[in-house]
C-alpha cells in the first residue's frame, strides 16, 4: 500500500534550476485571446506552471547527462547503440530493438509491418497517435476496456484492465482480420490507470488461445509496474525491474515513446523477441527514421535513454513520483473539485462537465477551463474532450461528442516541487469560485483533422 506524502522527502538534490516567473494576469489575459484561446498556441514562457504533458519533459539525472557526454555520434555501429540494445534486454527481455525518433515512429514501424486494410486491432484504450496509425493503415482501432474504466466517478483498482470476454468476441468475429493485440500501460487515456499482472495474463491466454502475438504500448510500463507492487497480491516483496520484466515476458514486444518512463526529452523505440519481426521492423526504419544503430537520434540521446531506463525502476523515485500525483489529486478532492478517481500515474484529470455544468458541449467546457486555469495561475493543462474527441457526423453534419469532458494536468517528472501542486490546486479553487460566472467558447476555426492542436475561439458573451 502507498506510505504518505509527509513520510518521505524527495529522493534527489536539486543540482541545476530554471528560473520561472508568473507574469501579470493583464498581460495573460491578453496572450490567451491573442492565442485564440487555445493553450498550444501560447509562448511556453508566459506559462508558469506546465502541465501541457509529461512527455519529453522530465529532468534528466547527473548520471544520464554525463552519459550524454560520452555520445559517440557515429552513423553505424555507435557504442551508445550497444548499451541501449543491453539496456532493453536486461529491462524488458527482448532481444532485438530498433530506435526512432519518439513513440510514434515506433508505432508507424509496428502497424506497417503487421497491419492490412480491414484489419482491427485490438487494445484496452488505443492511445491517440496509435489510433492515428491504425486509421493511416485503413484499419479499424477497437478498445477492449473493461467497464469501470469508462466510470469517472467509480474508485476501483486497475481500470486499465481488459474486458477479457469482450477481447475474445472481438477476436472470434473474424480471427484472421486481427494482426496482433495492445496493452497500453498505463491506460493514459482514461486517466493513466493501471493494468494488473493477471490481467495481462489473460491478455497472453486469449491471444494464445487464437495463435495472437501480444505486444506492448510500453511508453508507463515502471508506473504500471509500480503500480502493481503496491496494488496485487503477492507482488509487494518483488522489485520493481522483476514486475516490469514479468509484464514483458507475457508479451512478443513492445514499443515505447521513451520521453515517459525512459527519463528523456526525445527518443523511443520499437523491441521484438522474434528475430524476423525485427528483420521486416528495420526496412521501415532505414527509410523512415535512420539506419538500424541510430533510428533518427544521436549516439548522446541512445545513452541516455539506456540510462533512464534502468533509473526509472528505482522504486523511491516512483514512490516520490507517483505520490506527488496523488499528493495533487487529493489537495483537489478535498476542495471538492471532480476528478477521475482514483488518480492515476502521470497526472490528475479534472471532470470540466461537472465543475462547469451550466456550459453547454458545444461551447467546449473543457476548453474554457484551460482558459481560466491559465488566466487564474499562468497554469497550463489541457483539454481533452468535445474539442480533441468530438467531430461532425459525415452526413448529417451533427455534432457528435466524446463520453469524456476532461482537462488533463500531465506532471512532468522530476520537475517541479509539491509547493508547485499547492499552487494549482489554489488556482483550481478560485476558478471554482467563479465557476458559474465562467463563459463558454465558439469555434472560430478547426482543421479537418486533430483539430484541437490549431483549433481557435472566442468567448461567448
Ligand atoms: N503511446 C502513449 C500511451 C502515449 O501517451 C504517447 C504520447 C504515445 C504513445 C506517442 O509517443 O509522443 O513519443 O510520439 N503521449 C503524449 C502525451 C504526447 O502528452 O500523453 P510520442
Amino acid at each position: 500500500m502507498f506510505r504518505r506524502r509527509e513520510e518521505y522527502a524527495e529522493p534527489y538534490r536539486i543540482k541545476v534550476v530554471e528560473m520561472i516567473r508568473p507574469i501579470d494576469r493583464p498581460t495573460r489575459e491578453k496572450l490567451i485571446r491573442d492565442a485564440g484561446y487555445n493553450v498550444f498556441a501560447l509562448p511556453s514562457d508566459s506559462v508558469y506552471i506546465d502541465l501541457l504533458t509529461d512527455s519529453g519533459t522530465a529532468a534528466m539525472s547527473d548520471y544520464q547527462w554525463s552519459g550524454m557526454m560520452m555520445g559517440d555520434e557515429s552513423y553505424a555501429g555507435s557504442k551508445n547503440y550497444f548499451h541501449f540494445r543491453d539496456a532493453v534486454k536486461d529491462v524488458m527481455g527482448y532481444e532485438h530493438v530498433v530506435p526512432t525518433h519518439q513513440g510514434r515512429g515506433a508505432e508507424h514501424i509496428l502497424m506497417n509491418v503487421f497491419v492490412k486494410p480491414g484489419d482491427r486491432v485490438l487494445g484496452n484504450m488505443h492511445f491517440d497517435t496509435t489510433e492515428g496509425h491504425i486509421l493511416l493503415k485503413g484499419a479499424e482501432p477497437v478498445n477492449c476496456l473493461a467497464d469501470a474504466g469508462y466510470k469517472v466517478g467509480v474508485e476501483a483498482d486497475f481500470k486499465g484492465n481488459f474486458d477479457l470476454e469482450l477481447l475474445e468476441t472481438e477476436i472470434r468475429k473474424d480471427r484472421d482480420k486481427v494482426p496482433f493485440v495492445l496493452v497500453t500501460v498505463t491506460c493514459n487515456n482514461n486517466g493513466g490507470q493501471p493494468v494488473s499482472m493477471q490481467n495481462i495474463r489473460g491478455v497472453r491466454s486469449v491471444a494464445d488461445k487464437y495463435g495472437l502475438p501480444v505486444f506492448f504500448d510500453a511508453a508507463r510500463f515502471a508506473e504500471n509496474a509500480y503500480f502493481i507492487k503496491q496494488l496485487e497480491p503477492g507482488y509487494e516483496d518483488k522489485p520493481i525491474g522483476d514486475i516490469a520484466r514479468e509484464m514483458f515476458s507475457y508479451g512478443d514486444g513492445c514499443t515505447m515513446s521513451a520521453k515517459k518512463d525512459a527519463l528523456v526529452n526525445i527518443g523511443g523505440f520499437v523491441a521484438f523477441r522474434n528475430i524476423e519481426h525485427y528483420r521486416q521492423a528495420i526496412q521501415w526504419q532505414i527509410p523512415f527514421e535512420g539506419f538500424v544503430t541510430y533510428g533518427g537520434l544521436a549516439g548522446r540521446d541512445l545513452e541516455a535513454m539506456a540510462r533512464g531506463l534502468h533509473e526509472v525502476l528505482n522504486e523511491d523515485y516512483l514512490e516520490d513520483r507517483i505520490g506527488q500525483v496523488r499528493y495533487l489529486g487529493g489537495l483537489l478532492i478535498k476542495s471538492g473539485i471532480p476528478i477521475v478517481r482514483p488518480t492515476g500515474g502521470h497526472g490528475i484529470y479534472i471532470n470540466a462537465k461537472a465543475l462547469l455544468p451550466h456550459i453547454p458541449r458545444n461551447e467546449f467546457p473543457a476548453q474554457a477551463l484551460t482558459v481560466e486555469l491559465f488566466i487564474e495561475g499562468g497554469i497550463r493543462g489541457v483539454e481533452l474532450g468535445g474539442c480533441a474527441f468530438g467531430h461532425k457526423h459525415p452526413q448529417t453534419g451533427e455534432d457528435l461528442w466524446p463520453e469524456l469532458e476532461l482537462v488533463r494536468l500531465a506532471i512532468p517528472r522530476r520537475v517541479y516541487t509539491d509547493r508547485h501542486m499547492a499552487m494549482v490546486a489554489r488556482a483550481l479553487r478560485a476558478v471554482k469560485e467563479r465557476a458559474s460566472s465562467i463563459k463558454g467558447l465558439k469555434l472560430t476555426y478547426e482543421a479537418p483533422v486533430l483539430r484541437h492542436f490549431t483549433a481557435r475561439f472566442e468567448r461567448v458573451e
